[in-house]
């Protein structure tokens, strides 16, 4: 897999940022796949700053996010939909019925991803997913396991996801369950900008460009992807 190191997050922000405000240019009504977290924060600033500059807009776009939370109101403050809405959606021009989350709350969670799956193909699939990864190898929320998930499912958050994430909840614990895209829907995707930062990252990162193609490390499975662009500082590089 080839992939690109950058000096600073900042740098990583403005390229990737770049190449979806490009998709976008090209195509106004393109279909956004979106993820949370600290690692696409310098991605979005970018965006804002392309949007606030007038130099694109993102009225005509469809939305996608990864995952959700289960058991936590959609608007509860450590919720994800809260994060794109404080982090992003506010401050571009989106249009509130074009963005699209999972419901972490929905009682059958097959029947979520079926009406998600179909939300997607109405939009036409999405364009180009934005991907991060956990410290042990997870995109979205697709944790190590023996086999890889196709589309969106509840799943166990693992002690791992739970350490890394506990931080942004401090009024109530983190939920343990999430729903999210399965590895087959995040492959759908027709292009994929993937970001890691970080030493925390560099163990997942050498298994998921140098390893076998396992479950055990879910992101090695875009080994397969056909159109992923990897942009990596240099302490989430340090073990290639
Ligand atoms: P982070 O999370 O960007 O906050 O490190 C990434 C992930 O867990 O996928």
């Amino acid at each position: 897999m080839q992939y690109v190191i950058y000096e600073s997050a900042k740098e990583i922000g403005d390229a990737a940022g770049k190449i979806f405000v490009n998709v976008v240019k090209q195509k106004s009504d393109a279909a956004i796949g979106f993820a949370t977290g600290a690692t696409p924060l310098p991605t979005y600033s970018y965006m804002i700053s392309e949007y606030e500059k007038g130099n694109v807009s993102f009225k005509g776009i469809t939305t996608f996010n990864l995952d959700e939370y289960c058991d936590i109101p959609k608007d509860h403050k450590s919720s994800f939909y809260a994060f794109m809405v404080d982090n992003l959606f506010s401050k571009i021009d989106v249009k509130p019925e074009n963005i699209n989350f999972l419901d972490g709350n929905a009682s059958n969670s097959e029947a979520e991803s079926r009406r998600y799956a179909d939300a997607i193909s109405k939009a036409g699939g999405i364009d180009i997913q934005f991907l991060g990864i956990g410290r042990n190898g997870h995109i979205g929320f697709n944790e190590p396991a023996e086999a890889f998930t196709d589309e969106s499912f509840k799943v166990k958050l693992t002690d791992s996801t739970i350490e890394a994430n506990s931080v942004y909840f401090s009024d109530i614990a983190m939920p343990r369950y999430a729903i999210t895209m399965g590895i087959g829907s995040i492959m759908k995707a027709r292009k994929i900008v993937f970001v890691a930062t970080g030493e925390s990252k560099a163990e997942a990162v050498r298994d998921m460009i140098k390893g076998e193609v396992t479950p055990k490390c879910p992101a090695s499975v875009l080994q397969r992807h056909g159109d992923v662009t990897i942009f990596l500082d240099k302490a989430a590089a340090s073990l290639l």
